[in-house]
């Protein structure tokens, strides 16, 4: 059995830090206050609702993954968020009209008090909104002292024991790495010398981790891949995860894929297209924006598939992602995938599917199992890229001596036998000889 590590007590508040209070964060934080009133079940987290195996099939034993490991309960956690819209916490989540009227209106005094701080925004960054409620400072430097102030205060004013950050806020135009992302030392000066290559994002981000607050980016873009975060992350023993919560198309893509590679069907294109009509869908009607999803949607077939390894089923096969704004739809987002497969002698065949799913409903309690364990990889004293989070996202961080793990039953594998293994227990390996006679040891007689 393998050592329990270390992992400090949950003892006291949790604040969860937002930059964004849209759709996905006002879902999330409606859905927890309706939840701990008993009113709605958080259905979707696997934090208050999945089992854990434990031990031997036959031994009967899979405690509540609550139960099992300590995380923050649903009663400890605090909400606070950046906007650049005033609009408190009711206001944004009636605007983004995912949860009734009915049901807002029972958490409706908790809501209101939740005003977003304002915030650090460039429009270079993200083109199609504007709003009053951003922050001003003479370099980029002084903005982030600003967030860390920002942070500091929540943390008195709510008396938190520990923090965590998740971006809720919108999908940043594609941009790669540049010398002055290279190191801390660049990216300090870049930040003192307001270098255009640093984000707003990434301005969170190192606000978050030197006030030793895990940061998690929910959207596609660059923010923590950059050398300088990751490098700052390990130095002050904080946690990071990315990119891009996996919720509806690709969470399908990344179940579907293994199928077909499991039973050596061979692919030749997919076609996946989604209509949607939320304000994330009118930042993603900007080429810019739209880049950053299109390549994270992009990476899971390509690595799931493994195409240098299997290039009769899969070289060449063409893969399209498109995202169209459809106001009409609003949070309601439609995927259609077209995948054109082939099997036994190379028959063609086809699979369509057609998701009509609600993308902040599937997203809040990624946002709340992020944060709870996030919290937990603190506690533990687990620092950098948490790969074992990969399960709930698009382009999963990895180091990069490997490849990222798209297969979601591996990663859903992954991220139990972490907790398993934080937790002291045995591994399960799924392996189960000792159930069957065998040739030798077994009870038939040869
Ligand atoms: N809902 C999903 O299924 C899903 C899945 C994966 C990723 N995401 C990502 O999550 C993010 C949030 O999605 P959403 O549907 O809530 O979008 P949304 O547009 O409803 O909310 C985003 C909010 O962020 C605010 N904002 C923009 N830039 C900001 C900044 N620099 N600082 C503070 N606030 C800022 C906007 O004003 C807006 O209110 C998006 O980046 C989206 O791509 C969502």
């Amino acid at each position: 059995m393998a050592k329990k590590i270390e992992i400090s007590p949950v003892d006291g508040r949790l604040g969860i830090l937002l930059p964004g209070l849209g759709a996905v964060s006002t879902t999330f934080i409606a859905g927890v206050m309706l939840a701990r009133k008993g009113a709605l079940k958080p259905f979707g987290s696997l934090t208050q609702m999945q089992t854990i195996r434990l031990g031997k099939r036959d031994e009967s034993k899979s405690p509540l993954i609550r139960d099992f490991v300590p995380l923050a309960k649903l009663s400890d956690l605090e909400f606070a968020a950046w906007d650049i819209f005033p609009d408190n916490a009711y206001e944004a989540a009636m605007k983004a009209g995912v949860l009734s009227k009915e049901h807002l209106g029972l958490v409706k005094d908790e809501l209101e008090k939740i005003k977003p701080m304002k915030a650090v925004f460039d429009r270079n960054y993200v083109k199609n909104i504007e709003g009053e409620n951003v922050k001003e400072g003479k370099s980029k430097l002084e903005l982030a002292n600003q967030l860390r102030e920002d942070i500091r205060k929540f943390k008195q004013e709510k008396k938190l024991s520990r923090m965590v950050a998740v971006w809720c806020a919108s999908t940043e135009t594609y941009t790669e790495a540049q010398p002055v992302h290279a190191t801390i030392e660049s990216f300090e000066k870049g930040l003192a010398q307001s270098n255009p290559a640093i984000s707003p994002s990434m301005i969170y981000a190192y606000a978050a981790i030197m006030e030793g607050v895990p940061y998690v980016n929910g959207a596609p873009h660059l923010t923590l891949d950059i050398p300088a975060l990751g490098e700052l992350a390990r130095q002050k023993g904080i946690p990071i995860a990315g990119k891009d919560f996996k919720t509806g198309q690709t969470l399908v893509k990344t179940a579907v894929a293994p199928m077909l590679k499991m039973r050596m069907l061979g692919v030749r294109g997919w076609f996946s297209t989604n209509i949607l009509g939320n304000r994330d869908g009118l930042v993603l009607d900007d080429a810019g924006s739209f880049k950053s999803k299109e390549m994270s949607k992009k990476s899971s077939l390509e690595y799931i598939f493994q195409p240098d390894m299997y290039p009769d089923l899969y070289k060449g096969m063409y893969h399209k992602v498109r995202i169209e704004y459809y106001p009409p739809k609003n949070d309601d987002k439609e995927g259609w995938d077209n995948i054109d497969i082939f099997g036994w002698m190379g028959y063609p065949m086809q699979i369509k599917i057609n998701f009509l799913c609600k993308d902040s409903i599937l997203a809040a309690p990624i946002v709340l199992d992020l944060a709870l364990f996030m919290d937990l990889a603190r506690r533990a004293k687990m620092s950098g890229m948490q790969e074992w989070l990969s399960f709930y996202f698009k382009a999963p961080m990895h180091a990069p001596s490997v490849y990222p793990e798209h297969d979601i039953s591996i990663q859903h594998m992954k991220l139990k036998n972490t907790l398993r293994y934080l937790m002291g227990k045995d591994l399960i390996t799924h392996l189960g000889m000792e159930y069957y006679d065998y040739w030798g040891e077994g009870k038939i007689e040869g």
